[in-house]
């Protein structure tokens, strides 16, 4: 344990010295730059992943909660990352329902493997299913990582065997617990567990990311400030939506899940972007569950990529993005040297 506890020395370092395994992941996985691009499903696809990853960060292949196998081929086949490593994101109930997901994602050589929404309770069935990833990603030679929004997660996971986990703050964008704030989250998983620890959570400037290492984490895992690169999947009307909002016009809902009767569990809401239709029906729920009109109009809303309806996953970090950059800008903007 790297527990701080018992330290009353009133100058000591806000965090102890990290561990060679800590200040070494990023250089280990081969990257120049202590950056991943988060597995967002929609969004990162192959040609996004590529970028990141040629641009000296780790680019990921997002398979959300609509994850396939043929959905990951075509994104394999438009990845290039110029010989540079890559990695892939699952969500847990994605390879349940599709084994060969997993089999498929471990076949293409990904430097990490990350699966999110993980089922950590000591349930026979629920441990059987994470062992069976986290055994077969290592029998691949395939690093792991996943999610956490506590410490008891965090502990959980170290102790299934995934090699890091993500401290993933409420102000991330897309589904989540929503729990902590990124720092504290950061600075209790950190003093949990020996494994190394990234950050998330509205890191979205150079500034940012020296503070996060400074707090111990092995490096940033970044999603809402590559949403609206020119290699995201994201369409034109989305990214222009994405550049209008600010931070506080986000709001962590489950009004879009229920909207589309997205089967996602109720403790993962998501932090999206507020439009009229999710501050009517925000609180209301099962009424919106059950009105089928209300559901109807809002299909063709997203038929018609109509984003003053339909709300947009972002995190509170959307006001850094103001305009559409290459994912190489945004790499070398996070990469930047403070003075
Ligand atoms: C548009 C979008 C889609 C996302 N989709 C996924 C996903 O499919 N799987 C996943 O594990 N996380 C997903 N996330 C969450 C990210 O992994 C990460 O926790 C979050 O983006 C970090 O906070 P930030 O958005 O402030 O950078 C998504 C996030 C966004 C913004």
């Amino acid at each position: 344990m790297s527990s701080t506890s018992g330290d009353t020395t009133p100058d000591a370092p806000l965090t102890p010295a990290p561990s060679r395994e800590r200040s070494a992941w990023a250089e280990r996985l081969g990257l120049r730059v202590p950056v991943v691009c988060a597995p967002m499903g929609g969004v990162a696809g192959g040609a996004l992943a590529g970028a990141v990853s040629r641009a000296g960060a780790l680019g990921m292949i997002g398979m959300g909660s609509a994850g396939s196998v043929a959905a990951l081929e075509r994104e394999l086949a438009r990845l290039d990352t110029g010989g540079a490593p890559f990695g892939i994101g699952l969500v847990a109930w994605g390879i349940a329902r599709e084994p060969e997901l997993l089999t498929r994602a471990l076949e293409a050589a990904p430097a990490l493997l990350s699966v999110s929404f993980v089922d950590w309770r000591a349930e026979p069935a629920a441990r059987a299913q994470r062992d069976a990833w986290i055994g077969a990603a290592r029998g691949a030679g395939v690093r792991t990582i996943t999610q956490v929004a506590t410490a008891d997660e965090a502990r959980s996971a170290a102790a299934a065997g995934v090699d890091a986990v993500v401290a993933r703050g409420k102000e991330g964008g897309g589904h989540g617990e929503h729990r902590e704030p990124r720092d504290p989250l950061l600075e209790s998983v950190l003093a949990a567990v020996e494994i190394p620890v990234l950050a998330a959570g509205a890191v979205t400037s150079a500034a940012d990311l020296v503070e996060v290492q400074r707090r111990g984490a092995s490096a940033a895992w970044i999603g809402t400030a590559f949403a609206a690169c020119t290699e995201a999947l994201t369409s034109a009307p989305a990214r222009a939506a994405l550049i209008a909002a600010e931070g506080r016009d986000t709001v962590v809902s489950r009004v879009l899940d229920v909207a589309l009767d997205r089967p996602w569990p109720s403790h993962y809401p998501e932090r999206l972007l507020r439009t009229p239709f999710v501050e009517r029906w925000q609180g209301r729920e099962s009424e919106l569950a059950a009105d089928t009109v209300a559901k109807a109009e809002f299909r063709a809303a997203l038929a018609a990529q109509d984003y003053t309806v339909v709300p947009l996953d972002a995190g509170e970090g959307v006001g850094a993005v103001t305009t559409v950059r290459s994912a190489a800008d945004v790499v070398r903007e996070l990469a930047r040297p403070l003075r």
